[in-house]
């Protein structure tokens, strides 16, 4: 769709771009099946506005969309929802082709975008909650939505079309020929599950808060800044309420790093305990593991357990790394144990339980042993699993 434009509805149209070639995000999510930018150009009979635009290298794409429905000269506004450069780096690009337009944002987002893109104030616009801009025939209405995933965020809902703007929220990474949440062949709500992992979970609560302004609003349409435009909401409504406030699975997250097998040997007796006492059981092994697979799991386990044998009087680097993200972002089922084992001196779980401890975890139990496991170490594995399985079927 690389000069393709959809009117989403009427004289609302898909201005965005699809970005198959990007392969990482924030240099830490792969994206198997690259990413969208989108933006929206809604022509009132009146004014027209733009609601965002496109990641940098993008805006002479973005230019020609907007020139295909109208002289870029009559754009009078620039909805910012969100500063990220993702979506609000095309702006200079814009404010000097469109040279009346004005941006719209939050006061935190005027005052991003005159530090980020150097907007002058005299041709922003600050909004608050509730606060409405006339088009013409078309009204938009914009919602605050702070932390979703920076302070200054915000969403547009369109009231006449029914269509809400809500930039990251709701999105997925997918770039598609089909612009349709209901025609897309990448599975999306995998793949909203796994962007939502990374950029909401972490603001959970806020998310719960931007659930309970979108549910009265009934959107018809939900129209976000990258993946799938949603033309019946209800499932991404219905998965984002599971995601921050639904039940957590009974199930239990083993990540886990080995070098010379005796931690693996460890991770398979406490994995098939776990499995064995009816409790899902999902492994990953660190040194091959995609890390959004390990945090999309996490969105609803309701333990993990963390496994590394002793490298240079600490954890190996990968499981500090998964253990920094474990108890970072946001991780509901708070309930932990750890293992591990070493060569000649221990000390890699104490420093996983710390870290653990410190994200607000429970840490239930830490085995760490020396050299392979001998039978009596068998035991411990056996035990440190059933405690894991135990708690997750009490609290679940
Ligand atoms: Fe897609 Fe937070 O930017």
């Amino acid at each position: 769709m690389r000069f393709k434009t959809v009117e989403i509805c009427p004289n609302v149209f898909w201005v965005g771009v699809e970005d198959w070639n990007r392969k990482v995000f924030d240099a830490l999510i792969p994206l198997p099946y690259g990413t969208s930018y989108n933006s929206y150009l809604i022509v009132g009979k009146n004014k027209t506005a733009l609601i965002d635009t496109v990641n940098p290298g993008f805006e002479d794409v973005l230019m020609n969309k907007i020139s295909q429905i109208i002289p870029l000269e009559r754009l009078d506004y620039v909805v910012m929802n969100h500063a990220e450069p993702d979506h609000a780096s095309g702006i200079p690009t814009i404010m000097k082709a469109a040279n009346n337009a004005k941006v719209v944002a939050t006061q935190l987002g005027v005052n991003m975008a005159g530090v980020f893109f150097d907007v002058p104030a005299d041709r922003s616009m600050i909004v608050k909650e509730g606060d409405t801009l006339e088009l013409g025939d078309k009204t938009l209405k914009f919602i605050e939505a702070p932390w979703l995933h920076w302070p200054e965020t915000m969403f547009t809902f369109g009231v006449e079309d029914s269509v809400l703007f809500p930039c990251d929220f709701f999105g997925a990474h997918i770039a598609s020929d089909r612009l349709y949440a209901d025609e897309v062949s990448a599975p999306l709500l995998p793949e909203a599950k796994r962007y939502y992992s990374e950029i909401m979970m972490p603001f959970a609560a806020s998310a719960r808060e931007a659930l309970a302004k979108v549910k009265p609003l009934n959107p018809k349409i939900i129209a976000p800044s990258h993946g799938p435009v949603f033309r019946n909401p209800r499932p991404i409504i219905e998965a984002y309420e599971k995601w921050t406030t639904g039940p957590l699975e009974k199930k239990v997250v083993v990540v886990y790093v080995s070098m010379w097998g005796s931690t693996q040997a460890l991770e398979r007796i406490i994995t098939e305990t776990i499995a064995s006492e009816g409790i899902e059981a999902v492994s990953y092994n660190l040194t091959v593991a995609d890390i959004s697979h390990v945090l999309r799991e996490l969105v609803d386990s309701s333990a993990v357990v963390i496994g590394t044998p002793t490298v240079l009087g600490g954890a190996h680097p990968l499981a500090i790394y998964a253990t920094e993200l474990v108890a970072s972002f946001g991780v509901r089922g708070k309930v932990a144990a750890v293992f591990g084992s070493f060569g000649w001196g221990g000390g890699a779980a104490r420093r996983i339980k710390a870290r653990l401890e410190q994200g607000g975890f429970q840490v239930l139990d830490v085995l760490e042993i020396r050299g392979p496991p001998k039978p009596e170490h068998v035991e411990k594995a056996v035990a440190l699993g059933k405690i894991v399985a135990e708690k997750v079927r009490q609290t679940t």
